[in-house]
């Protein structure tokens, strides 16, 4: 993280900027406006999207002084693993649209070998989740699973994920339906609905065999046959059934409520993931951020992840200090994807980092330990 900090007091200037604002108004000049839509876009009038962001503001951190911090130790351990910090890439559909080439899933995978930062990757992947894996080197990857209405689809993609090596199960419960997003709605090419979007589902033998001719002789079939499949409504009941798919653990994505934190754990979820889906599933809701406090609290020691409004190092040190695990970064690597793909998003998690970083040092938190037992002030502005 040196290496940015130091370039910067030579005078280089870098190619990605090195600030959320700056990077999102060098994004949105630079991708063609459905494709800006469907990235910053959120629901509604985007409400809960800005408060997610600016609700961190509300959380206050407080110094301590006479601590060598001089060595900062960034590390976690999830899962079994130990991962080299406590940041993750959030899963993002359709990277493909970020990247002219569209393989942007490619290249958010080789920002995480480049970053040693693990990604999330989406069911909906433009690249077989496959090739995605192996992008990723040595880096740790978890698969996301939006969960199609036929179980054996469902259940042939957590078996490929697995044998391709995925640590974990990361199941999003709050995107059966997508949420009314006026971004996308307004623009006529949808980007959801075009036709390379499909290659991972394309690349599945089950989803193959429901079709009557190969997804390249029918596109528009085969996008048929995925929309239809597509969201089935998950319940507390199936959990039995999502345990019987794997031995990895399972990871809840979207929980915000306490009784639900604790009703995943009971049920069998290895770790909860609290996250309002960046604001772009329902509009109208209280800032990701200020849900946490309470899911931590009825989690025990059962790991949280955290996303929704993270744009900064400080960001992620708040988060930590509330007591989330790892902290999800979404639009922001995107963006950097858009910029100046893999190496673009790779300084995006890296500037991240090295905020975080140096905001622990001057702060005098040596460990995450630290951060976490300094907590975070709700201020009353
Ligand atoms: C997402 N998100 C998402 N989540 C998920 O579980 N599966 C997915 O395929 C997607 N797709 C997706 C596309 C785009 C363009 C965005 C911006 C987000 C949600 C994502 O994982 C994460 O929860 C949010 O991005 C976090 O909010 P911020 O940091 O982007 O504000």
């Amino acid at each position: 993280q040196n290496e940015i900090y130091f370039a910067g007091l030579a005078g280089v200037v870098p190619t990605v900027p090195v600030d959320f604002a700056s990077l999102e108004a060098r994004a949105a000049a630079a991708l063609p406006p459905s494709v800006l839509g469907y990235l910053q876009g959120g629901c509604g009038d985007e409400f809960t999207q800005r408060q997610n962001a600016d609700a961190f503001r509300h959380w206050g951190m407080t110094p301590r002084m006479m601590v060598d911090a001089t060595r900062r130790d960034l590390s976690i351990d999830l899962f079994g693993m130990t991962l080299p910090s406590p940041i993750f890439m959030s899963p993002v559909g359709i990277n493909g649209l970020c990247t002219q080439d569209g393989h942007g899933d490619l290249a958010a995978a080789r920002a995480s070998a480049l970053t040693g930062v693990p990604l999330i990757q989406s069911t909906l992947s433009n690249d077989p989740i496959e090739d995605v894996a192996a992008a990723m080197g040595d880096t740790s990857g978890f698969f996301q699973l939006y969960t199609p209405k036929d179980k054996p689809l469902a259940e042939s993609l957590v078996h490929r994920a697995e044998a391709a090596g995925y640590k974990a199960i990361v199941v999003t419960l709050d995107t059966w339906v997508t949420g009314w997003r006026p971004r996308d709605l307004n623009v006529a090419n949808f980007p959801q609905l075009r036709g390379h979007v499909l290659e991972n589902y394309f690349s599945d033998p089950v989803f193959r065999a429901m079709l009557a001719k190969p997804p390249r002789e029918d596109l528009p079939a085969a996008v048929r046959q995925w929309a239809g499949t597509f969201g089935k409504v998950l319940t507390w009941d199936d959990m039995p059934w999502l345990r019987s798919m794997t031995k990895l653990p399972i990871v809840l994505k979207g929980i915000c409520h306490a009784d639900d934190a604790r009703r995943a754990i009971d049920l069998g979820a290895d770790a909860i993931y609290c996250s309002n889906h960046g604001g772009r599933q329902a509009n109208g809701g209280i800032a990701a951020i200020d849900m946490l406090p309470a899911v931590v609290a009825s989690s025990g020691t059962v790991p949280v992840l955290f996303d929704s409004g993270i744009r900064s190092g400080s960001d992620v040190v708040k988060a930590l200090a509330l007591g989330a695990t790892a902290v999800g970064i979404g639009r922001p690597y995107t963006y950097g994807l858009a910029l100046d793909g893999a190496n673009g998003a790779a300084h995006v998690l890296k500037c991240i980092l090295a905020e975080a970083d140096l905001l622990m040092a001057v702060n005098g938190y040596p460990t995450l330990a630290a951060v976490r037992e300094a907590g975070a002030t709700r201020m009353g502005y």
